[in-house]
């Protein structure tokens, strides 16, 4: 049954939980509805100045309703410092990867850890080498200790060049980032192709296997470059929560590799950065096939709405398996972005081959059916 998710009563709850009264079933109850309440997608959206937000890749239908139930019966304990629950953590995410806890290592959300690896290897300069355009964080942040980002563009189906990628390395590459399915392009290359340009590569020099958006596959295509941390490769795989769990907020993100690189890129975390809730939020959404199957539906189902509108006005994209399309941008990005923000709809702008792209989020479909009225005027 569908209970009411009204403002109202969102902020009773929420003023609830501030002064300590939780009468913790009946929130448990008004939480649980929340995923599916128009309402509250509707507060949601109205509660960031009024703007729909398709610029960050966030899940519109999450926390599913086990993390926040998990996270309702979890506030009690806040008092006690997370030791015990993040070990806890570490084993059943060990558990789930097939690896010991050695092997994996948590942070609050994987761009925690992106930073933390890329001060592990860019501390000392050298290079850091990635295809382009990607999640530049690792890349951006290894700069800040005078590494040298080498950029591989894309094939022209917007794909991680994986031959050109191996080409670029140095003698001073110190690590290779590839992201698949890639952010911000969307596209997935063959698990084959990478395995094989991992399997290569990562004899002369680590590889961090970016896989934010693998559960937006179809079950089937879910392979992660892990089976190669369990063959003791030098290979770095990160996960995160903040996708198809929808826990951007609470940040929650965990890496996947031998003990020893584990321990490097560990040295750079902050003491404990994550809190109680995150984890407890994470360990409720693992493994809820039901929930990941509604989100990987719903996001399909949305997306179609743009890629349609894309095809029908004959725009390039990349063939997206994610929550976001990436295509070039038809008029000056500056203008798109102010024109569609008057709108009341927030997306991003990338520069690409010296032109600018538009990068759109997957939201509701009802989102989706707004934006692309909203955006008509700006394709060509
Ligand atoms: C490819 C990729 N990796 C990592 C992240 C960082 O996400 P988080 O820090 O929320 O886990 C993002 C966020 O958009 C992303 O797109």
């Amino acid at each position: 049954m569908e209970t009411k998710f009204t403002r109202r009563n969102w902020f009773k709850s929420t003023a609830a939980l501030s002064v300590g009264l939780v009468a913790a079933t009946s929130l448990v109850d008004r939480l649980l509805a929340a995923p599916m309440s128009q309402a509250e997608l509707n507060y949601l959206a109205t509660a960031n100045g009024g703007k729909i937000r398709l610029g960050s890749n966030e899940n519109p239908y999450g926390p599913s309703a086990k993390a926040r139930e998990a996270v309702v019966q979890i506030l009690s304990e806040g008092n006690r410092y997370p030791f015990t629950v993040a070990q806890e953590l570490k084993n059943i995410l060990a558990a789930k990867e097939g690896v010991t806890a050695d092997h994996i290592h948590i942070g609050a959300g994987s761009g925690d850890l992106l930073c933390q690896t890329a001060t592990a290897f860019g501390i000392e300069g050298g290079r850091i080498a990635s295809g382009f355009p990607t999640f530049p964080l690792l890349m951006s942040y290894a700069q800040v200790f005078n590494a040298t980002w080498d950029k591989v563009d894309m094939n022209d189906k917007l794909e991680y060049n994986y031959d050109a990628l191996a080409s670029a390395v140095k003698s001073n590459t110190k690590l290779v980032f590839i992201c698949n399915p890639n952010n911000p392009t969307g596209t997935l290359v063959d698990w084959n192709k990478v395995k094989s340009f991992c399997e290569d590569v990562s004899k002369k020099v680590p590889v961090y296997s970016d896989e934010a958006y693998l559960e937006f596959l179809d079950p089937s295509l879910q392979r992660s470059m892990v089976e190669l941390v369990k063959k003791d490769m030098n290979v770095i795989v990160s996960r995160t929560f903040s996708k198809i769990y929808g826990l951007a907020g609470l940040r929650m993100g965990y890496i996947v590799a031998k003990p020893e690189l584990i321990k490097k890129i560990a040295k750079y975390s902050g003491d404990f950065p994550y809190s109680q809730t995150a984890i407890a939020a994470a360990q409720a959404s693992l493994g809820d096939e039901e929930f990941m199957a509604m989100v990987r539906s719903k996001n399909a189902t949305a997306r179609k709405v743009l890629t349609d509108f894309l095809n029908e006005h004959k725009i390039f994209h990349g063939q997206s398996l994610t929550n976001f399309v990436f295509f070039p941008a038809a008029k000056d990005g500056k203008t798109i972005l102010s024109k569609m923000e008057e709108r009341g709809y927030m997306m991003r702008i990338w520069d690409y081959q010296n032109k600018e792209w538009c990068r759109v989020s997957i939201g509701t479909e009802e989102e989706m059916k707004g934006f692309v009225k909203a955006f008509a005027d700006l394709v060509s």
